[in-house]
């Protein structure tokens, strides 16, 4: 594929909410993530992704925008937002911020008058549908119907997330030019580009009738009828010609859901966006992604065929977006290293592992430190919406309040969310206040102040192989090289990077117990190992426990 700067980028991704307080309100702010630029830049780090800073009632931390103008009073302002972009940028980090262009707030203008009067123009701004009896079966993303009464008015309106997050009615012509104007706003306003949200929603089945139900609730999810519809690519090829390709910017979307043989229309060369995320195999463990108490077995092996066959599709079409925990997400210790999730050696094959795939990797805060997930013990503990309909879902499908919790505390969003330990102080450095979410309950020792003074720790690790990544003479090879899967052990994950000139195959030992790999070349030299020095004899490559080794082909 023909080169493109994003190709070159390590993004780390900021939920400001929860990053560093400065002002002491308990809510992390854009002045907050000014001041710990430093921590960023000697991370190697070089572009950061801000999850919303719009003006919010937050029922959903900020993907409810009540202002897509103006910013969250509790982050900053526009100038702590300037500022933030101008230093960033004298230090080599670009910023991207969050697109929510699939709903709004129902406190967004639109909709308030939207509500307040039937005929004003602004009812067709998002979908209203009038009648005594709820229009459809439609289970939304948050739970419950996708459709919430009108008070006083024999109307429903229509919500694929929270009751607080109507959907924007994108048959609008309207609607569709308003926004472009707002995003080509933000982009003249010097960001690098978008993490585009739940963008393949856009498009509804206009049909709008009940589907067959699959939950006691007789309701189906909305997942079969509003997500990655008929129709929805114009609005896409719309929204990159009228916004995306006017500036050279960066468009990450989250598309869960897309078939790989529908990859070429959304990041191929002409695609819709620079690159997608994909979710096959972020959400190995639970149903469909959207039903943690359906828990499906896995193991190393699965993970690896499915990070295979997303990296061969991608590499035929263009270019992939790697990541191993999100906002979203619970912390990938827990997920994907279940009992080893402690274990230091572990979560650093875990990190290489993903950061030499092909494609730009993104970091998630606290990821670099190896956080594992929380246990809260009662519901009330929790702030997400969608552990609290979870929790509620799981008990009405049979579950117990124990086992309804136990699957929460795997899943929640609220995992990744808790406020970044910074030292091992009350309220680990993130502030003085009461932090909006409370900690999570290894931050006494998992911290950046305690792995900063550590050489072996997870935090000096992701320095050290982002650096490696970046700026070691293999930096060609690791970026744009070529990507094949090497045949292994079930418990190795082992792969091959590729260019003209270089040739690195890479083997990450997920295993507790020491694994030999017989080498398909005599000739290798070691570039990269975690651990004691691994021994090669005759041809075979002796693994430590959790252990990643990084070799050179010699004569290919
Ligand atoms: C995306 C976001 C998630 C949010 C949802 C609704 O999935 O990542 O955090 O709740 O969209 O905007």
């Amino acid at each position: 594929m023909e080169r493109k700067w994003w190709q070159e980028e390590i993004v780390y991704q900021i939920y400001p909410k929860s990053f560093y307080d400065s002002n002491h309100d308990g809510i992390g702010d854009l002045n907050g993530i000014r001041k710990k630029l430093k921590y960023l830049k000697d991370l190697n780090v070089t572009m950061l992704w801000i999850c919303p800073i719009f003006k919010s009632p937050m029922d959903d931390n900020g993907y409810d925008i009540s202002d897509y103008f103006a910013l969250a009073p509790e982050f900053g302002t526009m100038e702590d937002l300037k500022c933030l972009i101008d230093e960033a940028k004298e230090m080599g980090i670009k910023i991207i911020l969050d697109l929510v262009i699939n709903h709004t707030s129902d406190e967004h203008a639109w909709f308030q008058q939207a509500i307040a009067n039937k005929d004003s123009k602004y009812r067709n701004y998002y979908i209203f549908k009038e009648g005594k009896e709820v229009p459809n079966n439609w289970r939304s993303i948050f739970g419950g119907s996708v459709w919430e009464k009108v008070e006083g008015e024999d109307t429903y309106y229509f919500h694929t997330f929270g009751k607080k997050q109507p959907d924007l009615n994108w048959e609008n012509k309207e609607v569709r030019e308003a926004l472009y104007a707002m995003v080509n706003q933000w982009l003249e306003f010097g960001i690098a580009g978008f993490r585009v949200d739940a963008i393949t929603f856009i498009k509804k089945d206009q049909s709008y009738a009940s589907i067959e139900a699959d939950g006691v609730d007789g309701l189906a999810k909305c997942t079969k009828t509003c997500r990655n519809q008929e129709g929805i690519k114009d609005f896409l090829l719309e929204l990159k010609e009228r916004c995306f390709d006017k500036y050279d910017c960066m468009s990450v979307a989250e598309a869960p859901g897309i078939a790989y043989d529908d990859l070429d229309d959304f990041i191929s060369k002409d695609g819709f966006f620079s690159m997608i995320f994909d979710f096959k195999a972020a959400d190995l463990d639970v149903a469909s992604g959207s039903e943690w108490f359906k828990r499906l077995p896995w193991k190393i092996s699965d993970l690896r065929t499915k990070l295979m066959e997303y990296q061969m599709a991608v590499q035929k079409i263009g270019w992939a977006a790697n990541f191993i925990e999100n906002h979203d997400q619970p912390r990938s210790t827990t997920k994907y290293l279940l009992a080893h999730e402690r274990n230091k050696e572990a979560v650093k094959t875990l990190a290489s592992m993903y950061l030499c795939l092909r494609g730009t990797p993104y970091i998630y805060q606290g990821q670099e430190l190896g956080m594992v997930n929380f246990q809260r013990s009662r519901i009330e503990e929790f702030n997400d919406i969608s552990s609290i309909d979870q929790y509620y879902r799981a008990m009405q499908e049979g579950c117990s309040k124990e086992e309804a919790l136990h699957y929460i505390n795997l899943r929640s969003r609220d995992n990744s969310r808790t406020p970044f330990p910074w030292n091992a102080t009350r309220y680990g450095g993130f502030s003085e206040h009461t932090p909006w979410l409370s900690m999570s309950e290894e931050y006494p020792t998992i911290n950046v102040e305690e792995q900063m003074q550590d050489e072996d720790s997870v935090l000096s690790f992701y320095k050290k192989i982002l650096h490696f990544r970046q700026n070691s003479k293999y930096r060609e090879c690791l970026i744009y090289g070529d990507i094949a899967f090497l045949e292994s052990d079930e418990e190795i994950i082992a792969y091959e990077r590729k260019t003209k000139k270089d040739c690195l195959q890479c083997f990450f030992n997920f295993s507790d117990q020491g694994k030999e790999e017989t080498l398909l070349h005599a000739s290798c030299k070691v570039v990269f190992q975690t651990q004691d020095k691994v021994e090669i004899k005759d041809k075979v490559l002796k693994l430590k426990p959790f252990q990643t080794v990084i070799l050179k082909v010699e004569e290919q």
